[in-house]
């Protein structure tokens, strides 16, 4: 599958997202990656659907979005009105992962599962079948510039090994803690979606993303 980088904004300037999106897309990033959080599900708050609708108009990237927020199927329709492409919901945050997953499908976006550092691979099997995209995380949720946590390989490796083993054709995305190394020990498990947020904000957005993409 083709390897893909998706920056998070949750470590852009809050006062110029679209400056720094038009700054990722100019890098060659695939999808811009947008960290929805309500305070409840995690210890954070960040925005909400309007921050999508005002990123549309500025970019062409997949808006790819993470919702860390209890109940997200709440909020299904609202996001796909403001031109959210892909919603990842996390499994840990309804009680109707299926429901919810085939809402997000009927809206016309990718939809795509979270499972936690704590959660394993059974707890999504049933849905498998249905997602375009899982998303292992690699950090607990909630804030950037946390340390890469290794063992979530292990749920990596089994994904791709399910993939291949029942025909799915789901892409496999790794969030947190990556960087120019750890880009590496997730792409040889058997991921193709990065997202990296301190990494890529921090100094030159440029040279961060080309660093990336060398290890790719
Ligand atoms: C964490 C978010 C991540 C975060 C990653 O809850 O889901 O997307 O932005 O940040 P880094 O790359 O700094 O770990
Ligand atoms: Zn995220």
């Amino acid at each position: 599958m083709k390897n893909k980088i998706a920056p998070s904004i949750l470590s852009a300037d809050f006062g110029n997202f679209a400056r720094d999106v038009k700054r990722i897309e100019a890098a060659g990033a695939e999808l811009v990656h947008i960290d929805v959080m309500d305070g409840h599900f995690v210890d954070n708050l960040t925005f909400g659907s309007g921050v999508v609708a005002s990123l549309r108009p500025v970019t062409s990237l997949f808006l790819d979005v993470h919702m860390m927020v209890e109940n997200p199927e709440k909020y299904v329709e609202e996001f796909a009105k403001a031109g959210a492409d892909g919603m990842s919901i996390h499994v840990e945050a309804t009680h109707h992962i299926h429901g919810a997953l085939q809402k997000i499908k009927n809206a016309g976006m990718k939809a795509s599962v979270v499972i936690n550092p704590g959660t394993s691979v059974d707890a999504i099997k049933t849905v498998l079948p249905l997602v375009d995209m899982v998303l292992v995380m690699t950090v607990n949720p909630g804030f950037g510039g946390q340390a890469f946590i290794p063992e979530m390989m292990e749920k990596v490796t089994e994904l791709a090994q399910l993939r291949h083993e029942k025909g799915y054709d789901y892409e496999i995305e790794v969030d947190g803690g990556i960087d120019d190394q750890t880009i590496q020990l997730a792409k040889n498990a058997g991921a193709n979606i990065f997202v990296a947020g301190s990494f890529v904000f921090k100094g030159n957005v440029e040279e961060n993303i080309s660093k990336l993409r060398s290890k790719l």
